[in-house]
């Protein structure tokens, strides 16, 4: 989604804010911009649609110098993708950039233009700019234009607003969507996402919501919502520096898929014990919380939110513990009926999701017992706002499909369940011990699934030419399939659908034919046998099926049925383990398409508007 860089320096900021743009190009955008101010208060702005590198080489040929900058990179919401909707948009001396949405542009426009402002774009950001130049008149400061702006405005912002007449300056706000001031010597910084400035710096300050701040070289001075002068303290970032590189891989998709063994052992690290789970790996009140729970509600979107549906299977058959779950924009605006005792847990790879944060505002309005996050961005709104967290450790993920956020969430939510099952007194210990080796031994599961790589690349030839295609699973693996279909389709445009095999006759069986690849989940569970007459009622019908099955499970390739062995792994972190399988089919099925991999059409990585 968008992206914001600010800087405020004595050098040229030109390469260091096109760097930090770069560094978000993984979040999705349809085209960039970026506007300079120098010393004598002039202003220079460049936008391009497209990427980054067409705003590079439109800069290149036309260099932009000056020591204080914001650039831009835009997921259209209002407008379509253009040149002329791409931020900064200026009102006269004022430059602003802007995420989020702002739901009452139009009102604010129609008064805007009432008064003789003139829009440029088809932009709700627009609204801004020429708010802040209306308010600058009447104020003694940018500080108090922004704020008086503010109180007009209704939905959700991050932005960053300059003032040409005052080139050393930049007033951020946000409200809704994220942003963090990055501290340097004699310089400051400002972006949506910290990755952005780990070339310049490794200090930041979180903004909280409804602040305000002036960021100037020497100084940040931040007020909260109320206009109250606040601190808001240091945190230092432990993210590497070359999180954002590729390495050896063609895509950050592929080396993240790779890198799932050791993002599970680190995520496992330090919460394990010889006989369970570190109950406060989940917070110092976790325990008195856990032993209190009689329902569970989880929320998430997207994958995340498949994560959350293998839990509730595990919840209910491991912990013996109620469990729902919900789509957070559902959520957010269904009556729900609060249960006794009930613990929200929201799950969620970046912490900002706009639906999971306003599901989980929501829930804590609503009287939920207690709030546990599931994510993998510490210093994320969600984690701010939730009174447990667990932190996955999968490292910066940057291929928008979502993958190694994915398996890391459900190692959390497999140990979360052992917590469950301790503190609640309802797993047995010997349930315990077999979850214990089993999530032991899941890193070098994962390292033996990914030899599969080859076996699948070569399948993936067999789905390019394919318009749609089936996924089927049962029990903890037909989210699994929702999960596959959820990849195949976002990065090679696939049409994918995922059903529970046993819904095969009640509707999709009408679809198959010889051209509907089947993909079917099939570890050894209790289901196998149930499965195996799913796969028959397909073959009987001239479906052409894909068998991802234990390779100790009595299958075998026959005609229109290629089987691909998958390693004997326990039935609790199966889901996990076959996920493996499904991401790399999505992957070489792109790759042989020739799509972009990383940054698929129409999607961002951080969905931070509703
Ligand atoms: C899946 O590959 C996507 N990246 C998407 O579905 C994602 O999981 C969803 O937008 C939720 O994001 P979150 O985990 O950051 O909340």
């Amino acid at each position: 989604m968008c992206g914001i860089v600010g800087a405020v320096a004595q050098r040229d900021v030109a390469e260091i804010l096109i760097e930090g743009l770069r560094r978000l190009e993984y979040r999705g955008y349809d085209s960039a911009g970026v506007a300079i101010v120098n010393g004598e208060g002039q202003l220079h702005r460049l936008r391009e649609l497209g990427k980054v590198q067409a705003l590079a080489d439109a800069l290149a040929a036309q260099p932009l110098s000056g020591g204080t900058g914001i650039a831009h990179t835009r997921w259209a919401t209002h407008g379509e993708p253009s040149q002329r909707n791409a931020h900064p948009h200026v009102s006269d001396d004022i430059v602003v950039v802007h995420n989020g949405i702002i739901e009452n542009y139009e009102r604010l426009r129609s008064e805007m233009q009432a008064k003789g402002y003139h829009f440029s774009s088809d932009t709700d950001t627009e609204v801004i700019a020429h708010l802040v130049h209306y308010h600058r008149q009447h104020t003694d400061s940018l500080l108090s234009a922004v704020q008086a702006t503010l109180k007009a405005l209704r939905g959700a912002y991050g932005t960053v607003v300059m003032d040409a007449r005052d080139p050393e300056l930049l007033v951020v706000a946000r409200s809704g969507s994220p942003l963090v001031i990055g501290l340097g010597v004699g310089e400051n910084f400002i972006a949506s996402d910290q990755l952005a400035l780990l070339p310049v710096t490794r200090r930041f300050l979180y903004l909280e919501e409804g602040d305000v701040a002036e960021v100037t070289r020497r100084e940040v001075r931040v007020f909260d919502a109320q206009g109250v002068s606040v601190e808001r303290s240091e945190l230092q970032s432990d993210v590497m520096h070359d999180a954002g590189d590729k390495g050896e891989y063609r895509h950050h998709m592929l080396k993240e898929i790779h890198q799932q063994p050791k993002a599970i052992t680190d995520t496992l690290e330090g919460r394990l014990t010889d006989s369970g789970v570190v109950v406060e790996a989940f917070g110092n009140s976790a325990r008195g919380i856990f032993e209190k729970v009689e329902h569970i509600q989880l929320i998430a979107c997207g994958t995340s939110y498949h994560a959350g549906m293998v839990a509730r299977y595990w919840f209910e058959a491991l912990a013996g513990v109620a469990c729902d779950i919900d789509i957070a924009s559902e959520f957010r605006y269904r009556k729900s009926v609060m249960r006794p005792n009930s613990l929200i847990i929201t799950l969620s790879q970046s912490g900002e999701t706009a639906d999971t944060l306003a599901a989980l505002r929501l829930a804590k309005e609503l009287g939920f017992m207690s709030s546990l996050a599931i994510c993998n961005v510490a210093s994320s709104s969600l984690v701010r706002e939730s009174e447990l967290a667990f932190m996955t450790r999968a490292g910066a993920e940057i291929g928008v499909a979502s993958t190694k956020a994915f398996t890391t969430q459900l190692a959390a939510l497999l140990m979360l369940v052992m917590a469950m099952g301790r503190c609640r007194n309802t797993m047995s210990a010997e349930t315990e011990l077999e979850l214990l080796q089993a999530l032991r031994a899941l890193p070098g599961h994962l390292a033996e699934t990914l030899g599969l790589a080859d076996q699948i690349e070569m399948l993936a030839e067999d789905f390019v030419e394919k318009q749609h295609s089936l996924f089927l699973g049962r029990g903890e693996q037909y989210p699994i399939a929702m999960e596959g279909a959820l990849k195949l389709k976002e990065i090679s445009y696939i049409h994918a659908e995922a059903y529970a095999a046993g819904e095969l006759k009640h509707g999709p069986l009408a679809l198959i034919d010889a051209e509907m690849p089947i993909i079917v989940i099939a570890p050894d569970n209790d289901l196998l046998e149930k499965l195996k007459s799913n796969i028959e009622e397909v073959r009987a019908r001239g479906g052409i099926l894909y068998v991802f099955a234990d390779r100790a499970a009595d299958f075998n390739s026959a005609a229109n049925m290629q089987v691909l062995p998958v390693p004997h792994v326990p039935a609790a972190i199966a889901p996990i383990v076959y996920t493996l399988p499904l991401q790399l089919l999505s992957y070489y099925v792109a790759l042989i398409k020739g799509t972009d991999v990383d940054q698929p059409r129409n999607l961002a990585k951080s969905v931070t508007v509703e």
